[in-house]
């Protein structure tokens, strides 16, 4: 059985119906991941799950480990990560509580560590990224959702923003220009390192609220906590139902 992982963003930081079963601290030569690795069983399948900000939803997008976490779970023998983001929706059918599977990135992060192929190297690498996530979980996810009425979007171009602060009015006009529907700050680099680590990376993207400059209600932690909720009640059933499929 293949092994698969999920890994949790803002509003995910345990997996309601998840069965722990244990915890593994993975040490890494890049330092620590966000947490232990929890191995459970969720709809009967094992799985692994990592919250990306850490237990306490304490780690910024900017200070996570990014490498360290990819280590970690290719160390684990995972071969399949879904990632969920929380994100902004720049696009107007992207509204609170609606859920995207992107198929393109735009990175626009800065000073992060972003491959794992930089030391010690007897031939500089370059990884073909293309295609960012892996098609076939893409496609595993939008045919579970499809089968269990679950709705989401098959397509979007995800723009990887610095943060920890949310965009200006202005930038968020940018990325659209730029062809971006969706805004995050963590989807980058992650999705680079899950490829140089051979990883079968996908994201299922949860909006947490209109992009800046988009709506009319100020951006409050409040607003996209509460927004989220929705949204992760539905991320759950998605996973519950993709999980049997992967095996
Ligand atoms: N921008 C960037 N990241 C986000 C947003 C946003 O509007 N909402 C949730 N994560």
């Amino acid at each position: 059985m293949t092994k698969v992982a999920i890994i949790g963003g803002t509003g995910l930081t345990s997996l309601n119906g998840l069965e722990i079963i244990g915890r593994e601290i993975i040490q890494t030569p890049f330092g620590e991941p966000s947490g232990p690795l929890v191995r459970g069983n969720l709809a009967g399948h094992q799985i692994y799950f990592l919250p990306r900000h850490g237990a306490a939803h304490t780690i910024p997008p900017h200070r996570i480990n990014y490498r360290a976490n990819i280590w970690a779970l290719k160390e684990a023998g995972i071969k399949q990560v879904i990632a969920v983001n929380a994100v902004g929706g720049i696009r107007e059918d992207m509204q609170p509580g609606v859920l995207i599977i992107p198929d393109q990135v735009i990175d626009y992060t800065v000073s992060r560590t972003s491959t794992f192929f930089e030391e010690g190297l007897k031939q500089v690498v370059h990884i073909d990224f293309t295609e960012p996530y892996c098609e076939t979980l893409r496609k595993n996810i939008i045919s579970a959702a499809d089968s269990s009425s679950i709705s989401v979007i098959k397509e979007g171009t995800y723009a990887a923003t610095q943060g920890p602060r949310l965009e200006t009015a202005a930038e968020v006009n940018r990325l659209e220009k730029d062809g971006c529907h969706l805004v995050g700050m963590t989807g980058m680099p992650e999705a680079a390192l899950a490829r140089e680590q051979e990883l079968c990376y996908a994201s299922i993207s949860v909006v947490a609220n209109l992009a800046a400059g988009r709506g009319t209600e100020d951006l409050t932690m409040e607003m996209i906590e509460r927004n989220l909720n929705e949204g992760m009640e539905k991320v759950r059933q998605l996973l519950e139902a993709v999980i049997p499929k992967l095996d």
